[in-house]
């Protein structure tokens, strides 16, 4: 072998060996990265109807104003846990826990107040609009809502809150061949953009028609969302009524209807034939409306609404049942060590305990949220209309009942 030959053989024995090294590294680095993909969490499924006990804690991932005039803000919260969302059905609310002092005080207590998911369902997120209530008018002396003005003022990108699971009873049907009216007075809108948004994506055959009633344009709140929406979708016909326009509202262009949606809107302009009513709005615009559709011969079973709040408005089949104590009878709350008289002043227990200063929970105050449910240790509670919370056995709802005998409650 010559010295050239001998040299060639070592420099490909040393070619190979190099080759070699740069294979087992890389195949060392593969290795290593393999552990971080297998630590991943692995996908979750989403259960239908799976929900939390409780509270769950998340965090704001943005707001955002949805009316010119600022007072209508919207929240996405995303789960602090990073796990899926249950689904919830569209037209249902969230209940958040805050704890704030009361105006005027300042040790913070639990606050509980309740809004509509304004968003149809996504894994990842939920969406609520929440509007900023003044006082009352004309009375400016007393503090402006507690909840609302907090969210508008101090909850920020980042903030965590606490939630109980979506719930109520106040939701779409998931008959795609009844055609579905969604009536919204002011923020009643919530509900309905949730179900609107729902309708569009699960049911695209659906024919839908949104009735939306506000005094003007500052007010009008998802104004470009829902032009786009009804645009992109020859299925969903938009009637926006201002009962007060401003100078800069243009008819036809802002707006459909000059006035308020009332029965002769509807009759107006709904076509022929059965349909599915949802209505949210203020007390006023329901108190009319409702029984002016059952007067219009709609079926019970296709009249469905909220209201965000008490109302005096009872759903049609329920009359006021002849049982609820008139007065005289003894309420003892078990926990403050009180015993008091029922008087039959109060519309509720709940009003009755916060008269007297007993420190009882409370949300919805219309038995939708089951804040102020409580247990029942002795005696009978009536309700003029069956809640919307399903009421644990043993317990009662204290913001719809009322005593029927002598009580004796644990709070
Ligand atoms: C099922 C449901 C869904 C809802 N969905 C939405 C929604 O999507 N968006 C939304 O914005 N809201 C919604 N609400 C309403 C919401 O829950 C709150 O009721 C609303 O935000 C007002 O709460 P607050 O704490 O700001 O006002 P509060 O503090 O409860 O005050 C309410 C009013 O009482 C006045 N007030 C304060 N003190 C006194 C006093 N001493 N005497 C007389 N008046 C007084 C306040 O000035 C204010 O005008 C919903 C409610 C329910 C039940
Ligand atoms: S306060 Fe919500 S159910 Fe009574």
């Amino acid at each position: 072998m010559t010295a050239t030959r001998l040299l060639s053989w070592i420099l490909a024995v040393l070619l190979v060996q190099v080759l070699v090294g740069v294979v087992i590294a890389l195949w060392r680095r593969r290795g290593k990265a393999q552990p971080a993909a297998v630590t991943a969490p692995p996908p979750v499924a989403v259960q239908a109807g799976a929900a939390w006990q409780g509270t769950r804690a998340f965090r704001v991932r943005s707001r955002g104003f949805e009316d010119a005039a600022c007072t209508q803000c919207s929240f996405e919260l995303e789960p602090v846990d990073g796990q899926p969302l249950p689904p919830f059905k569209p037209g249902q609310f969230l209940t958040f826990a805050l704890q704030l002092a009361p105006p005027g005080e300042n040790a913070a207590r639990t606050v509980t107040r309740c809004y509509s998911l304004s968003d149809r369902p996504e894994p990842d997120h939920y969406r609520v609009t929440i509007k900023r209530v003044p006082a009352p008018d004309g009375r400016p002396e007393l503090p402006a809502g507690q909840v609302s003005n907090h969210f508008h003022d101090h909850v920020q990108v980042g903030d965590v809150l606490q939630l109980r699971a979506p719930a109520g009873h106040f939701y779409i049907d998931a008959d795609p061949a009844l055609p579905a009216v969604l009536v919204a007075g002011g923020i009643g809108i919530t509900p309905m953009m949730s179900m609107l948004r729902w309708c569009l994506a699960q049911q695209p055959q659906r024919r839908l028609h949104l009735y939306y009633g506000l005094r003007h344009g500052g007010e009008h709140a998802f104004k470009a969302q829902l032009q786009a929406l009804a645009a992109a979708h020859p299925q969903l016909s938009l009637h926006v009524a201002y009962s007060r326009p401003g100078e800069a509202d243009r008819q036809g262009v802002d707006y459909q209807h000059a006035g308020r949606v009332d029965l002769a809107l509807l009759q107006r302009t709904l076509p022929h034939g059965r349909h599915a009513f949802y209505l949210c709005g203020p007390g006023a615009m329901m108190e009319t409306l409702v029984p002016a559709l059952q007067g219009w011969g709609v079926p019970e079973a296709d009249i469905h609404f909220e209201a965000f709040g008490p109302a005096s408005l009872r759903k049609p089949s329920v009359s006021v049942p002849p049982s609820a104590a008139a007065a005289g009878v003894a309420i003892r709350f078990e926990r403050s060590g009180r015993s008091l008289d029922w008087d039959g002043q109060d519309a509720s227990l709940l009003d009755f305990a916060e008269r007297h200063g007993v420190a009882v929970e409370s949300g919805c105050r219309s038995g939708g949220c089951g804040s102020c449910q409580t247990r029942l240790l002795s005696g009978s509670v009536v309700y003029d209309q069956a809640p919307d919370h399903d009421v644990a056995a043993g317990h009662c709802l204290l913001c719809v009942g009322r005593p029927a005998t002598a009580l004796v409650l644990e709070a």
